[in-house]
């Protein structure tokens, strides 16, 4: 008799674990540590936030000085993971460069103990993705300036430029809305690889490789090249209809948790629109991304989730496309390191069952009989 328990495919709808870091649900809510998303995105700053996801409650001004200090200190990363990344060569992938880079650091990395290891991983993070596109290509690495704090400096090193106050604080709220979002698979990954007591950077490069993926971090890359290719509001109807009689998904729609509206979409929304508008800019980024998410509504039920917006936001900001998946990462890193402490904090093994469903009795044929 088996005592196994048969779960949906993909986990649909199953809790694997208790969990008090965010929680999001189908009817378009999103906490951090019980702090509704919008409130935090309204008036929180980034190390604010971070700090909240990963110690449970929000900081005065000595423990937020204290952390931000902290990631300060450690966020120039050494020569030896740019030359890594330079040794890759072009045809690197921007996530695999990362990816490269952070599993390095926990050769190279003087830090001891898990909580400076975490800040160390976090602090360097943000310098590496914006990092991993250019020095892969032959590029000289761009240096943080980490007083300007995590965002600032990191929209700095991806803009290479003096931006306004407004898109400095738009691209501070999409981190943060990146930041965390429960057990997405990611952060599963990470919570996977903490339970056998391995290290952060083990953690953080096997999270790297999870958000890689199309369907989750890499969404936001498809999404802007979708926008790049339809390109006229007046055109989304007709690609709508074509992609989904293709059986094709369209990237930055639907989502495993969120069926109605994503919460965090739609405040990035009114950010986009905004920043056209102080652009004094065409709109038509805009109207196209309203026609598809309608369409989207219409044809198929589905929401655009927060990568959709991500995307034409980063666009607008010059950041190149294929480091939108890199920022994702770069903020993720500590809501993944919120996983690790929770999961290590109550540890059992996870090692599930899986129902075998191959051939038995197969009898063995020598080599030389085959
Ligand atoms: N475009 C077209 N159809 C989509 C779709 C999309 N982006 N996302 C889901 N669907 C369809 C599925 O084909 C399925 O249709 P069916 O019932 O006719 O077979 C239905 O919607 C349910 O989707 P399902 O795959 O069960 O949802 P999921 O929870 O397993 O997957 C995602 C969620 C995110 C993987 C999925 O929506 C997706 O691939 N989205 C595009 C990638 C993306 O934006 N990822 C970022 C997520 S934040």
């Amino acid at each position: 008799m088996s005592s196994q328990t048969k779960v949906p495919r993909g986990l649909y709808g199953v809790s694997v674990t208790d969990s008090s870091i965010a929680k999001s649900d189908a009817a378009g809510t999103l906490i951090y540590r019980g702090y509704p998303i919008a409130d935090i995105a309204a008036h929180a700053g980034f190390e604010e936030t971070a700090y909240l996801v990963l110690n449970g409650s929000l900081p005065d001004r000595k423990e937020l000085e204290a952390f931000s200090g902290a990631l300060r200190r450690r966020t120039r990363a050494d020569a030896r993971l740019y030359q890594l990344m330079r040794e890759l060569g072009v045809r690197a992938h921007p996530i695999d460069a990362l990816r490269t880079a952070v599993s390095a650091l926990a050769s190279i990395d003087d830090e001891k103990g898990v909580p400076d290891q975490q800040a160390s991983i976090e602090a360097k993070m943000s310098v590496l993705a914006a990092n991993c596109h250019r020095v892969p290509r032959g590029e000289p690495h761009l240096q943080p300036k980490p007083e300007l704090g995590f965002a600032a400096s990191m929209l700095q090193m991806l803009t290479r430029e003096t931006t306004g106050e407004y898109d400095r604080w738009v691209f501070e709220r999409v981190l943060i809305m990146y930041m965390e979002h429960d057990l997405n698979a990611s952060s599963f990954t990470v919570r996977v690889v903490a339970s056998t007591l391995a290290d952060p950077y083990a953690a953080a490069s096997a999270g790297l490789s999870a958000l890689k993926g199309p369907l989750h971090g890499g969404a936001n890359e498809s999404a802007m090249e979708l926008l790049l290719e339809v390109k006229d509001p007046d055109k989304a109807a007709a690609y709508v209809t074509k992609a989904l009689a293709e059986g094709k998904k369209v990237p930055g729609f639907g989502h495993r948790i969120y069926k109605k509206f994503d919460p965090r979409a739609q405040l990035c929304k009114g950010y986009l629109q905004e920043m056209l508008k102080r652009r004094n800019k065409d709109d038509s980024l805009y109207r196209l991304c309203a026609r598809l998410e309608e369409e989207m509504a219409e044809r198929k039920g589905l929401p655009a989730n927060l990568d959709f917006y991500a995307a034409p936001i980063f666009y607008t900001l010059g950041i190149p496309i294929p480091l939108y998946t890199p920022i994702f990462a770069a903020s993720r890193t500590f809501g993944w390191m919120a996983h690790y402490n929770e999961q290590v904090a109550e540890n059992k093994l996870i090692r599930p069952d899986a129902t075998y469903v191959g051939p038995v009795d197969m009898k063995y044929v020598p080599l030389a009989e085959r």
